[in-house]
């Protein structure tokens, strides 16, 4: 509780980092580091003297910022990281290159549309491929490309009906065995998206195909009554849930923030229970707590549902918005508190937040422990001073624009957010277990056939 309640100054993780005593460990640290890279540039003089470039000019190999250079016998490292600025390209495929690929995104007989999926909280499957569409750091050579971006709108499909299960499994391993590039790379450069709980587990065999790839997903637990999560932490990406565009337009939203004094409510919660422990906690602590707590018991339909600017009208009306896990970790009323501002207090443990490289969420959240919901928590939440209360909410409303699907040409978005993390993790050389390459920089497979003859179908994984 101490440092929960602590009133020292914080400083905003996105924009400063706070000075750190020097200890003993960070004095030993510090000689480490002096000593270990003393010994790295040795080497790395030794091996680069030897050759001026270490990038052969091939038609495999860029000749972009991407890779270390060497001036005067120094090795530069690159931008990359995160760099001073975006310096990506990405090759986005076209749903008429890849034999399948329109299924996965209009269902078997083309019947889904795109404006129903780009709705509701998985809109951002169809949202990052058109913003990508228009992107500036989309590229039309796949030979130059970083990365590549394979456009699937599955999570809507399968549930408009348009493909099963079987279908999108056999659907994406067709789509895939048609991809030199994705075969080069063992997947390593290929992004997918996957909008919802489930995560990469909407395509059965994912873990076959697809674990090296990049997976972009808002759920970072999800095992989806498997028995192994479809999330990395080091190598996929959260994502932000889609806020409904009425809420997070430029200009005035459809349903304004209220002034803290003028709020009824200490928290509210307002979602179904769908049988989930957290959440028929809450309903049972507002019936004790009528006057603190709003947490109607609402249904998926009829009267008991709210339209979606009641919604939100109800949102904020409280201080806190509580958002407990439901079917997954993940929570979109978490993104959704931003926008009507109130500070979000997740009761969800396993869940993962987008963008933690650079945001500091204890500066304009709360995670609170799902297993402690009850009156300690209420009365935690009113021990709060409105000031600080403030303080979280305008820190709040510096960074949500991070959960805005706009374009990359915004000066903040999502996409924008994403791509730099992209940037952080692409790589400047490819390589697979069926993959190798010569004293000139050809890149063969494992009978010597050199990467521009590789046809499709593609042997995989
Ligand atoms: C997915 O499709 C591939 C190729 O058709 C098949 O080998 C694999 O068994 C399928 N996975 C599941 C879980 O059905
Ligand atoms: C990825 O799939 C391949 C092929 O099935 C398998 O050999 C490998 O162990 C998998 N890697 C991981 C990290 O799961
Ligand atoms: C590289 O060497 C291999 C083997 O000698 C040869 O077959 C291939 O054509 C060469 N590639 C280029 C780009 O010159």
């Amino acid at each position: 509780m101490a440092s929960v309640s602590s009133s020292k100054p914080r400083n905003f993780g996105a924009y400063s980092y706070s000075a750190t005593p020097c200890t003993r460990t960070h004095q030993i640290g510090a000689l480490f580091l002096v000593v270990s890279t003393f010994f790295v540039t040795r080497i790395l003089d030794q091996y680069f003297s030897e050759s001026n470039s270490v990038t052969p000019a091939t038609d495999l190999h860029r000749t972009s910022s991407s890779g270390i250079t060497i001036d005067k016998g120094i090795p530069q490292w690159p931008e990359r990281g995160y760099g001073s600025h975006l310096s990506l390209k990405i090759y986005v495929y076209d749903e008429n290159e890849i034999d399948g690929l329109k299924e996965l995104m209009y269902g078997r007989d083309g019947s889904v549309k795109t404006a129903a999926c780009l709705k509701g909280q998985w809109g951002s499957q169809v949202k990052i491929h058109k913003l990508l569409m228009e992107s500036k750091f989309r590229t039309s050579k796949k030979e130059e490309a970083d990365l590549f971006f394979v456009p699937a709108y599955v999570k809507c499909v399968r549930m408009l009906g348009g493909l099963n299960d079987k279908e999108i499994n056999q659907t994406y391993v067709k789509v895939l065995s048609q991809m030199p590039y994705f075969r080069r790379s063992g997947g390593r450069d290929h992004i997918f998206v996957f909008p919802s709980g489930a995560g990469a587990h909407l395509f059965r065999s994912w873990s076959t195909f697809i674990n090296r790839s990049f997976i972009l997903t808002p759920e970072g637990d999800r095992t989806d009554k498997k028995d192994t999560t479809a999330f990395n932490t080091w190598k996929d990406i959260i994502i932000p849930g889609n806020v409904d565009d009425a809420m997070t337009k430029n200009g005035q939203p459809d349903v304004q923030p209220l002034p803290l004094s003028k709020r009824k409510y200490l928290a509210n919660y307002l979602g179904r229970a769908q049988g989930k422990a957290g959440r028929l906690k809450l309903i049972d602590l507002s019936k004790q707590y009528p006057d603190k707590l709003e947490c109607p018991d609402l249904k998926f339909s009829g009267t008991e549902k709210f339209g979606r600017t009641t919604y939100f009208e109800h949102l904020r009306n409280a201080k806190f918005c509580l958002a407990p896990r439901g079917e997954s970790s993940w929570t979109l009323r978490f993104y959704e508190s931003f926008f009507v501002e109130c500070v979000p207090v997740l009761l969800s443990d396993h869940a993962e937040l987008p963008f933690q490289n650079v945001i500091d969420y204890a500066q304009v959240s709360i995670k609170w422990p799902s297993s402690r919901i009850g009156p300690e928590l209420l009365d935690y939440l009113a021990s709060i001073p409105d000031r600080d209360i403030e303080g979280m909410i305008s820190r709040g409303r510096k960074i949500r624009c991070l959960f805005v699907y706009g374009p990359d040409s915004a000066p903040c978005s999502a996409v924008k957010g994403i791509l730099w993390e992209l940037q952080r993790k692409a790589r400047h050389f490819q390589q697979s277990t069926e993959t190798f390459w010569l004293h000139n920089g050809s890149v063969v497979n494992r009978e010597l056939v050199h990467f521009s003859s590789w046809r499709p179908p593609m042997p995989l994984p």
